[in-house]
């Protein structure tokens, strides 16, 4: 990777991004929540990884009635988590340690106890009422969709002081704020500098499709929603190096693109539609689902790339696939209905592949040499597992796991005064998955993933290189080359639990010796015949094909 201070709007492209939810991950000093401090004692272990970047969930004062996404004050830090000082010295050592800190900006909306929203509940005429969106009844807007349909009855609430409604995408303490108001754009661009003057080297945009409304439309992905964030990224792009910006935008395909603008909007975007296609092709063992959706990719303009991801803080979401494929995947992986959430899963990777760590293995393969950068949830390299006990997502965002000490080493206090708490249960307990045990085992998960991380980050052809689908008749098996320049990479997936042949046609590489990356083997000399991998039940296979 190149240095954080390194010139180059393209940093990103190899970069393997870890995401970090700072209450849960280490308490510095034992008053039982997770806080900057702590994040910084570990920067060591994240830099260990291989990753390129830290994406940290919000850290800003905020009632935490939707984990920190309901912001009530977006220049300061949750007292919570620590002080400025302490941002800074994260900042410092993350940045000295070759890794970019990444926040969320939340756009959208702020909390109702933001200081805008308690004077604009007074009504009109009082300071920052035109900050929201009002209506005196809740008829308008009526095609915007509900996105949390298991929490919230509709997009407005009342507001009594007022007698008026506020408008909402989420949960009713989150009133949107009025992107039609100069003022709210003006605020949200300062909000935005502040931080990247601080040294913040990019944002996560949460719920960036939501920013403007107009009657008889979705109220996701308007003309004037893009408008603004291009002025966003024109803000970026004065710094040097240029800051990152990855929309979290759960759309379709064909929406989805828009937020790459013609390369001036943004560098990334997390990518929705590929996430439930590989869960349902690793379940149905089959790899059309993912040769579908990849084939469905539309181009992206230079500069631009998808953030691939497993799992994340919330919910696998299923809004955007059929409804025969959401059926089969809440069948699959949501047995237990507490484990439904809105329209997805609300539970960890590992349980998820019922601790299949041959197909978790799969799964990140996919998305270390799928175009794109991978982007990791805490935890998930331990193997941790969920706690569907906790309401809506807390369950996914239990302590991470250090040690086999008192609380897996995630903090001093009393287990009663804990923020997060441990996972107990038998099959997952945190005796058994930490990141000391792991460390020490070679052969464990979180130590092949650092080796993959490894392999993927110094090797050009993952960060630049082009993708093509290699035909095979099977219907388990997907393959792809990378390729740049002459150089080609042979990606070969198995997503079917027994062994299988992958029959290739590779006769466009004929001449060559695919030579595997990990440990170097080198195969049989392609020639005119099909080539055939022997696939182990899910196993994948990645192999240069050299020249000789
Ligand atoms: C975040 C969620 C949050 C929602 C509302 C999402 O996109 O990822 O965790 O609840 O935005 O802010």
């Amino acid at each position: 990777m190149n240095s954080p201070h390194s010139p180059g709007a393209s940093w990103f492209r190899d970069l393997v991004i870890y995401e970090v939810y700072v209450r849960a991950f280490r308490d510095s000093n034992g008053d039982g929540i997770g806080d900057l401090k702590g994040l910084t004692e570990k920067i060591g272990y994240i830099r260990d990884l291989g990753v390129g970047a830290v994406w940290l969930l919000p850290i800003f004062p905020s009632p935490r009635r939707d984990d920190g996404y309901d912001i009530s004050d977006y220049r300061g830090i949750h007292p919570d988590l620590g002080t400025m000082d302490d941002f800074r010295e994260l900042l410092d050592r993350a940045h000295a340690a070759g890794l970019r800190v990444l926040t969320d900006l939340v756009l959208n909306h702020t909390s109702d106890q933001h200081r805008w929203f308690q004077s604009a509940r007074y009504g009109p005429g009082h300071p920052f009422h035109d900050y929201y969106v009002w209506s005196p009844n809740p008829g308008r807007y009526r095609d915007a969709r509900i996105i949390f349909p298991d929490f919230e009855p509709s997009n407005w609430t009342f507001e009594p002081l007022c007698n008026l409604y506020y408008w909402h995408r989420f949960y009713h303490h989150q009133p949107d704020l009025n992107y039609d108001n100069p003022e709210v754009r003006r605020e949200m661009l300062d909000v935005a500098r502040f931080w990247l003057d601080m040294g913040v080297d990019g944002f996560r945009v949460d719920a960036a499709p939501y920013l403007f409304e107009r009657e008889g439309t979705p109220c996701e992905g308007l003309p004037e929603t893009h408008a603004f964030l291009r002025e966003l990224r024109g803000l970026c792009d004065r710094y040097q190096p240029a800051r990152l910006l990855i929309a979290e935008a759960n759309q379709r395909p064909s929406e989805l693109v828009k937020y790459f603008g013609a390369g001036d909007e943004f560098h990334m975007a997390f990518d929705f539609p590929l996430m439930p296609r590989l869960f349902q092709a690793v379940r149905a063992e089959k790899a059309q689902p993912l040769e579908e959706v990849l084939r469905a990719r539309p181009a992206l303009p230079a500069g631009c790339q998808w953030a691939m991801f497993l799992r994340n803080h919330d919910e696998l979401t299923l809004e955007t696939v059929s409804e025969e494929t959401r059926k089969f995947l809440w069948d699959e992986l949501a047995q237990d209905p507490r484990a439904r959430l809105n329209m997805g899963i609300r539970r960890r990777l590992w349980p998820l592949m019922n601790g299949g760590r041959r197909q978790i293995e799969l799964l990140h393969g996919l998305i270390l040499s799928l175009p794109g950068c991978a982007v990791l949830y805490y935890g998930d390299e331990i193997e941790m597992g969920d706690d569907l006990s906790l309401g809506d997502r807390d369950g996914v965002r239990t302590a991470m796991q250090w040690t086999m000490g008192v609380n897996a080493g995630f903090s001093a206090a009393p287990a009663e005064k804990l923020a997060v708490p441990v996972v107990h249960d038998a099959e997952y307990h945190y005796a058994g998955r930490n990141v000391q045990s792991f460390d020490r085992r070679p052969t464990s998960f979180l130590n092949w993933l650092r080796r993959m991380v490894k392999v993927h980050s110094v090797d050009p052809i993952f960060a630049g290189g082009g993708m093509r689908l290699v035909p095979c008749a099977h219907p388990s098996i997907l393959a792809f080359t990378r390729e740049l320049g002459d150089a080609a990479m042979l990606c070969v997936f198995n997503l079917s639990r027994y062994v299988q042949p992958a029959v290739l046609d590779l006769t466009p590489w004929k001449g060559r010796v695919p030579v595997e990356e990990i440990g170097k083997a080198w195969f049989p000399q392609i020639g005119e015949a099909p080539y055939l991998f022997t696939m182990g039940p899910h196993s994948f296979i990645w192999c240069r094909l050299e020249s000789v």
